[in-house]
């Protein structure tokens, strides 16, 4: 007998269910090749279903090569087909990649960064938004659309960034992308090569490290200090392409840089003829005084600059932009066109009007509110349980503290030991081009938790480290 199992409940027609039963079976070797099956009145007699879902099932099967009929002698399993199933991903599970869905709720309070309040997301103007751009969008919105983004959106965010953030520049300097990520990526397919040199601060997030690398540049490292990158450090000879730099709020250490390194670094970037990449991610939330200016108002020619609404908003949109220098513009169109022809027009559409009619400067205030008191339980918490050992750095910006724990070294197994107590941290010097500085660092994201969770977590971490 061959046993199938069918499920009327599912919204899988009967003949595909049989189909893909037998097909599974021949693939895994548990029908090999010169078996008989049975005929399709004995089939579809044991399955209690009609004569003729077993026949098309078989001519499916029969049609894909997995069968063979022999005339007057029935239907068998023709040769050389057995799949065996892959080995176990052991690179996917071993890969650093820091953006992997932590989805389930394993009860671990998970003080992973750069995710905003996601409780906090606008959820019904969102709705709006969309519902509108949906139903207002011209006709040319719904077609192929341009690969710098539509052109409503580009003339909102130029004048956004340059009531919020000094960025000079004019709509067609502006490339939508998704997200921060695709941004970096396009840097690095326009003006990377095997073997040219890019200098970026040191730690920078790995992904930023692996975008570049992968595209065979040699990273050079620059130190960071409380202030962001140590301009003082900019080595001679190196020729690199670009300088990388998180100015508003280093990535993770949170330091801002100084207009006198900012200055450093520009004239670095003109004697070198290199360009600098000013990486925005999160600078609209700074809790002690207004927002930094942007690099970029300061060198409109030598600056890239590229910005994300996944702090902001929420990562799930995948929005963001570049601000390219003019002369670059026309290429980025290009590797943009053959990357995905361009980001999806409707949310475009949803975003400029999110941003026109002052939703998310609304939103930004709102929960501004909220990552201040975040910021505070989780300074206060830290304190409080370890009054000798912690001091923070990076406090001032953002959506995450570094923790730096005096005589503590978080390797593996103390991180371990701490997601066994129920507490996800993360690591700085996993972030580190040159080893071996930041073995006591941690980084705490607080965006998305609770006031309740954050002293919750910060009780598990004690628990550990006492
Ligand atoms: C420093 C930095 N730049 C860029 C990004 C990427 O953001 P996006 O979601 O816009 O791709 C991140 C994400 O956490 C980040 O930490």
């Amino acid at each position: 007998m061959l046993w199938i199992s069918l499920n009327r409940s599912k919204p899988v027609p009967l003949i595909r269910q049989v189909y893909t039963d037998i097909r599974a079976k021949i693939l895994r070797g548990e029908l090999s090749a010169g078996d008989k099956l049975p005929s399709t009145r004995k089939l579809s007699e044991e399955l209690r279903i009609s004569r003729n879902v077993v026949l098309e099932a078989y001519d499916l099967l029969l049609a894909e090569g997995y069968l063979e009929s022999r005339r007057g002698s029935g239907h068998f399993v023709a040769p050389g087909i057995r799949l065996d199933a892959p080995a176990a991903d052991a690179a996917g599970s071993e890969r650093a990649w820091t953006a992997i869905d932590r989805d389930s709720d394993d009860g671990v309070i998970d003080f992973r960064s750069g995710v905003p309040a996601l409780d906090h997301f606008p959820r019904d103007v969102w709705a709006k938004v969309v519902q509108r751009a949906c139903r207002e969008a011209p006709l040319s919105a719904l077609g192929y659309g341009r690969p710098e983004g539509r052109a409503e959106l580009r003339r909102i965010l130029s004048r956004y960034l340059y009531r919020t953030r000094g960025v000079q520049c004019r709509p067609e300097q502006i490339v939508i992308t998704s997200g921060a990520t695709q941004a970096l990526s396009l840097i690095a397919k326009v003006l990377l090569s095997p073997g040219c040199s890019v200098l970026l601060e040191d730690p920078i997030t790995l992904d930023i490290q692996t975008i570049f690398s992968s595209a065979g540049a040699v990273l050079h490292p620059i130190p960071v200090d409380e202030q962001g990158m140590m301009t003082d450090c900019l080595p001679s000879g190196k020729f690199p392409r670009f300088v990388l730099v998180t100015p508003s709020h280093q990535f993770p250490l949170g330091g801002t840089l100084p207009i006198q390194r900012r200055i450093q670094l520009i004239r670095y970037a003109r004697d070198n003829d290199c360009y600098i990449v000013e990486d925005d991610y999160d600078s609209e939330f700074r809790y002690d005084s207004p927002p930094i200016n942007a690099l970029q108002g300061l060198a409109e020619e030598r600056v890239i600059y590229v910005g994300s609404f996944s702090k902001i908003l929420s990562p799930a949109l995948r929005m963001g932009y570049l601000v390219l220098p003019p002369a670059l513009v026309e290429r980025y169109q290009e590797a943009k066109w053959y990357t995905d022809l361009h980001t999806p027009s409707l949310d475009q559409l949803a975003l400029g009007l999110f941003v026109e009619e002052g939703h998310l400067e609304k939103t930004i205030n709102r929960v501004k509110k909220v990552y201040k008191k975040r910021r505070q339980a989780l300074c206060d918490a830290l304190y409080a349980h370890f009054p000798e050992q912690v001091s923070t750095l990076g406090s001032s910006t953002g959506l995450h503290i570094v923790a730096a724990f005096r005589g503590t070294s978080f390797t593996p197994e103390l991180l371990t030991s701490l997601q066994t107590a129920g507490v996800r941290v993360y690591p700085v010097e996993a972030h580190a081009i040159v080893k071996g500085r930041h073995h006591d660092k941690i980084i705490l994201g607080y965006g998305n938790l609770t006031e309740a969770d954050i002293a919750e977590g910060v009780r598990r971490m004690k628990k550990v480290l006492g």
